[in-house]
């Protein structure tokens, strides 16, 4: 166990080693239990955590406000619209001030090619921990609830040799950023699963996120591969994760990025795909899912799907990262 994340922030999974993110399991997996038997655990008593949203959520902002009130603490919600963001502070302004007031500042900004950007150039003037609440890159927090899902039900030491197919789905809600399936390939190839990438060729992720998935698999003895079939990608999975995200890096255009979209309306995860992956396999989303579009309700629905033990996980893992950060 690491016993020295006071301060960090957390940008990515991939800035902290991989006994940093067992820590965060451990811690998790606890506060899960103290919750569950009604035990306190009030380690945050009268600190706050500022939270900034350029971008709207449920989960997220539920999840982190009712950690942060478990904890002992208090979170702040405050939404960029409403503030002097939309006249002129900077990001630099933000992490200076905010980071005078509270204890902990968690942002969603998931604006393509700024969000990230922005998020470091908070934290860069903060002299408190930032958290990425989701940003165009990564997501964090989400992929770690994954993580912890899918070790409740394979076992902490598991992973091992499990397939995990990370899909391309049709949605037509709108076009969802790629920070999903980003973060998803970089921690799960970090823990000797094979990593399999799923998508039609418009819907490529970061050349360099690649590298870097390829590189974490080579590390843990893992594997990592990129299909283009949708049915395929399905065979044999333990971990099915079929999910939505535009065409970044293929156009800026999101009509044009939606018009894409319309060839693969045929990539929904019904019950003949769930056929094919093995018998105990699992169905994963991080939630929104356009219902009938990208996922039948038969299978969001069914035993297979993980999906409120999945959103569930949020609270616990972030609770963890807060507790370990800004105590
Ligand atoms: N999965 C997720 O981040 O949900 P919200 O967008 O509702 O926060």
């Amino acid at each position: 166990m690491q016993t020295h994340l006071r301060g960090r922030d957390m940008i990515t999974t991939q800035e902290w080693t991989r006994s940093e993110i067992d820590t965060v399991m451990d811690v998790a997996f606890d506060l899960k239990r103290k919750r569950a038997v009604g035990e306190p655990h009030a380690y945050l008593r009268d600190k706050v955590l500022g939270m900034l949203f350029f971008f709207s959520s449920t989960r997220t902002r539920v999840s982190f406000e009712a950690g942060m009130a478990q904890l002992g603490g208090h979170a702040q919600f405050i939404e960029s619209t409403t503030t002097q963001i939309s006249h002129g502070d900077t990001a630099k302004e933000i992490g200076e001030i905010i980071g005078r007031y509270t204890d902990g500042i968690a942002i969603r900004q998931c604006d393509w090619d700024f969000g990230n950007q922005y998020i470091r150039d908070v934290a860069a003037a903060s002299r408190v921990p930032v958290l990425n609440m989701q940003c165009d890159v990564y997501h964090p927090f989400q992929i770690m609830a994954d993580l912890m899902t899918i070790q409740e039900r394979f076992g902490r030491e598991g992973l091992r040799g499990k397939t995990i197919n990370v899909s391309w789905a049709y949605a037509s809600s709108y076009q969802k950023p790629i920070s999903v399936p980003q973060s998803l390939i970089l921690l799960m190839t970090r823990f000797g699963m094979n990593v399999r990438l799923t998508h039609p060729p418009e819907y490529k992720l970061m050349p360099d996120i690649l590298e870097q998935a390829k590189e974490n698999a080579r590390k843990s003895r893992g594997s990592f591969e990129i299909l283009d079939d949708f049915d395929a990608g399905f065979k044999d999975a333990d971990v099915v994760y079929p999910k939505s995200w535009g065409a970044m890096l293929t156009t800026s255009d999101n009509t044009e990025s939606a018009n894409i979209g319309k060839q693969y309306t045929d990539w929904i995860t019904d019950s003949r795909r769930m056929g094919m992956a093995h018998e105990d396999a699992v169905y994963m989303h991080c939630l929104p899912a356009d219902r009938n579009i990208e996922v039948t309700d038969e299978v969001i629905d069914g035993p297979q799907s993980i999906v409120y033990d999945e959103a569930e996980n949020r609270l616990h893992v972030q609770k963890a990262v807060m507790a370990l950060t800004m105590s």
